[in-house]
């Protein structure tokens, strides 16, 4: 079996493709390196001992995109590729649409084109807005408040048109909460340029002493301890739920959404406790104001998943803290 996936060198990217190239699929993947580096390329080949072809490039593209779709007859495609910077798009909402629809818009039109019936693509917990409801059940009412979330919105709402206008075309839409952790290889991780806007990320620099502290935005929530709570899946668990869609969808053309995430939420005082016990490190801390367009509380309802795709996440969020803590340090070793 074949899969394109694009966005492949990335983050969430890059460990689906060790696990694919684990349980032996052909990969093809793509990527432009907007955010992401020819060194995870090396890596992957490393961790998985394969070598997928990797073609640099853009999405938004149509011919390049076409010269792939004339060399490689694909069976599937996870579509990954897209910018993700929630503050980022608010000030660039034109890039963020362009990008992020444009390149969705491309791969249907080659589907159709060259037959390729699947698709499984990477949506965010943010569709659901504030939830008025725990834990977020699929069918939700969905709501955006930053440009991101809503190009997440309008690709899920693209892509269910172009189920609807042919249902032989699989469409697998997947609501990722809380991605961290690493391969425990070391060799694969997030590696965000600048300031971190995410939780763990900023750990992580606090932890090297790159950054002083970590403002925890807001301790007056209406949770445990004050601080927001979300729900954190290990990005290896999240790459194996894509085997999972891939695997349902391969088997028949269905339409339908899936929320990736462990079903448990952890504060943001929980995961620095964590992170200090899993490593022997101290991270301090300031509690400073809450941060703009931040919800409460967000985890998961995973039956669907669990029910349908008989996926689980297995690692525990100390496995989260050591395995991204080791990425970091393998990161600094080698440079
Ligand atoms: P990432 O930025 O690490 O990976 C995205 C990859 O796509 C990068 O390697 C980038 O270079 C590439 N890319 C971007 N635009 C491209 C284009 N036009 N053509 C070719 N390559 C392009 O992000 P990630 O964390 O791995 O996220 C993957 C997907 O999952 C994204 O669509 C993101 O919005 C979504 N998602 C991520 C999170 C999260 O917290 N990481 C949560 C929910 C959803
Ligand atoms: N937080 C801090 N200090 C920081 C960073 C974060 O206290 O320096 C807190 C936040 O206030 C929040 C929690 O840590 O309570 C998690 O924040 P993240 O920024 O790590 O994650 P979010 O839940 O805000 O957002 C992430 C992605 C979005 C995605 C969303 C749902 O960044 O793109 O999950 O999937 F839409």
């Amino acid at each position: 079996m074949k899969i394109l996936v694009t966005g492949g060198l990335g983050f969430i990217g890059s460990h689906t493709v060790v696990e694919l190239l684990n349980q032996n699929y052909e990969v093809i993947l793509v990527d432009n390196l907007y955010n992401s580096k020819l060194e995870v390329y090396e890596n992957i080949k490393t961790i998985t001992k394969k070598v997928p072809i990797f073609y640099q490039g853009d999405v938004c593209d149509p011919d390049f995109l076409e010269m792939i779709f004339e060399r490689h007859k694909m069976d599937a495609i996870i579509h990954f590729a897209g910018y993700k910077a929630v503050g980022e798009s608010v000030k660039k909402p034109l890039e963020y649409y362009e990008n992020n629809l444009v390149s969705t818009i491309n791969l249907c039109k080659m589907m159709k084109k060259y037959g390729c019936k699947n698709l499984v693509f990477s949506s965010s917990a943010t569709v659901y807005g504030s939830p008025k409801e725990l834990p977020i059940i699929e069918d939700f009412p969905l709501q955006t408040t930053n440009p991101y979330g809503t190009t997440k919105l309008v690709n899920e709402w693209i892509l269910k048109d172009f189920h609807h206008s042919d249902p032989s075309f699989g469409i697998i839409l997947l609501r990722y909460f809380n991605p961290i952790g690493a391969h425990e290889s070391g060799l694969l991780g997030e590696d965000p340029n600048g300031i971190p806007n995410n939780l763990m990320p900023y750990i992580l620099k606090v932890a090297d002493g790159s950054l002083p502290k970590l403002n925890i935005f807001g301790n007056d929530y209406p949770t445990r301890d004050g601080t927001g709570v979300r729900d954190y899946i290990h990005v290896v668990d999240l790459a194996k739920g894509h085997l999972k869609a891939i695997e349902k969808i391969l088997k028949e053309p269905i339409f339908d959404v899936y929320n990736l995430g462990t079903g448990k939420g952890y504060s943001v005082l929980e995961v620095v406790k964590a992170f200090e016990e899993a490593n022997q490190i101290k991270i301090p801390y300031e509690i400073k104001e809450r941060r703009e367009g931040d919800v409460a509380e967000c985890y998961a309802d995973v039956s669907h998943a669990f029910e349908d795709l008989h996926f689980q996440a297995e690692k525990d969020l100390k496995q989260m803290c050591k395995d991204a803590y080791r990425y970091n340090q393998r990161k600094k070793e080698r440079k």
